[in-house]
């Protein structure tokens, strides 16, 4: 039988933010292998993405080869994933009782299309609300290592997607935007300050130290 720790508790969904390179993905990762070890009953999941539709989605809106597309196409794109991952995937899994940890959330669409590029946040969250049906996130964690270093950290690895290749500038725009949710909302969204020489586990650390209370 699966051990659950609060069986009061019902599905909640938990997000993960931040720049490029800040190490967010790796650690929604170790923590769905935690809670798994836990006996928690989880489910991890990404946008854009996520679903089969989404991750076509998501092809596109990486693909160096769309530079022309616009700003408010590129915001439609990231919703219409989102549209899908929440009925497809997302408030079944919360209606089963599940932590649902998803890399990524409509604060990323308020940071980079929003903040970064310049599309009009009250319209933003409008069209987010009803995209997002409504759901919200228990808490969102935002990694927050510097731009540049986390720019450095893929430089050479790998070649980088459309999003990662745009300019210092625009990235800096977008970590504006993160703090700013920080503010308005601090509560939910947390930020994780974070240095190039902090260790996985010590990141993974500070992610069970916020998230005790909740799980
Ligand atoms: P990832 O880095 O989490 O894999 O996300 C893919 C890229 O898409 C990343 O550069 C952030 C960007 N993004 C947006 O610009 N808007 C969004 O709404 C989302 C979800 C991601």
């Amino acid at each position: 039988m699966e051990k659950t720790l609060n069986p009061k508790k019902k599905g909640m969904l938990i997000t993960f933010e931040g720049g490029e390179g800040s190490g967010k993905s790796t650690q929604i990762q170790i923590l769905y292998d935690a809670l798994k070890r836990e006996g928690r009953s989880v489910f991890l999941t990404r946008e854009p993405g996520g679903t089969k539709l989404g991750e076509k989605i998501r092809d596109v809106l990486l693909d160096r080869k769309n530079a022309s597309i616009t700003p408010l196409c590129e915001t439609l794109l990231y919703m219409a994933s989102r549209a899908q991952i929440v009925e497809e995937i997302i408030r079944p899994e919360l209606e089963k009782g599940k932590i649902v940890l998803c890399d990524r959330w409509l604060d990323a669409t308020v940071a980079y299309q929003g903040y970064g590029a310049g599309v009009n946040v009250k319209w933003i969250e409008q069209v987010g609300k009803m995209t997002t049906g409504f759901v919200r996130p228990t808490m969102s964690l935002f990694f927050d290592l510097p731009v540049a270093d986390g720019l450095g950290r893929l430089r050479g690895k790998r070649a980088l997607d459309r999003m990662e290749k745009k300019s210092v500038y625009f990235h800096q725009k977008v970590r504006n935007g993160f703090l700013a949710i920080a503010r308005r909302e601090p509560g939910r969204f947390r930020r994780i300050p974070l240095q190039e020489s902090d260790t996985i586990d010590q990141v993974h650390a500070k992610v069970m130290n916020i998230l005790r209370d909740i799980l």
